[in-house]
């Protein structure tokens, strides 16, 4: 647990660093200019075998790509904070529990790191509610603690579920570009392959997470419905703010 204030200040200290990668060399696939022309190079290249001209992110594309990673980043911190919240308060009542909760704050540090490293190295903002999130997700994974195992884990069921349908939408996007870029006869920037690989995986872990809380008596909170309808709307309205904001 002692990893957040670590990746805390870490994302902090690359969300204010000053703009590194100017040079023209430097292929980005947000930066459209230079993928224009290595696409032209790659064009008249023209021989069989020679590789495909890079699919160049539309500017819709891109604005797409910008928020989903600022999205993404809040909503590790946030759940980062969650757990970190419910750790204590869980393990102390049900001391099985502890590796699980440890896995699970494990895997959304590993998470946080990958969305900080991405809004960093491609210059995103991240989101201007970020401490906002900060007091929301702790104050929710205390008070969800505070109820009970089960209330605890039914935040996690509902949380996961938002972040899991979140995850998937991007994952489908990506997918619909990459079938455009075959019908063009281009390939997707080997960055945003390994991105959808990234996305697909986060995806998968959070779906486990969803799992592991169902398996322990998510189910059981009282009272179940409205507590998992409030924070998944609570989820909802994150995400749409973290877009724009
Ligand atoms: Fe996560
Ligand atoms: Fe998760």
């Amino acid at each position: 647990m002692e990893a957040i204030p670590t990746l805390r200040r870490y994302a902090l200290a690359q969300c204010r660093r000053p703009s590194r990668f100017t040079s023209p060399i430097y292929l980005d696939f947000l930066a459209p200019t230079a993928l224009r022309s290595q696409r032209r190079q790659a064009s008249s290249s023209g021989s069989t075998g020679a590789p495909k001209p890079r699919y160049v992110l539309s500017r819709k594309q891109r604005e797409f790509l910008d928020s989903a990673l600022r999205v993404n980043q809040a909503g590790e911190l946030a759940a980062t904070l969650i757990y970190k919240a419910q750790s204590p308060q869980v393990v102390r009542s049900y001391p099985h529990l502890r590796p699980l909760m440890k896995h699970m704050y494990d895997q959304e540090a590993g998470h946080l790191k990958v969305f900080n490293n991405l809004v960093a190295k491609h210059e995103i903002r991240p989101t201007a509610m970020y401490p906002i999130w900060e007091v929301a997700a702790t104050f929710l994974g205390w008070s969800t603690a505070a109820l009970g195992r089960e209330a605890a884990m039914a935040c996690t069921e509902a949380v996961e579920t938002e972040i899991g349908s979140h995850y998937n939408e991007q994952v489908r996007e990506i997918l619909m570009w990459e079938a455009d870029a075959e019908r063009r006869g281009e390939e997707l920037d080997e960055e945003l392959k390994e991105m959808l690989a990234t996305f697909r995986r986060i995806r998968d872990e959070e779906l486990e997470h969803l799992d592991h809380a169902v398996a322990n008596d998510s189910k059981e909170a009282k009272p179940y419905d409205p507590l998992v309808d409030a924070i998944r709307l609570g989820c909802r309205t994150a995400i749409k703010i973290s877009e724009k904001v």
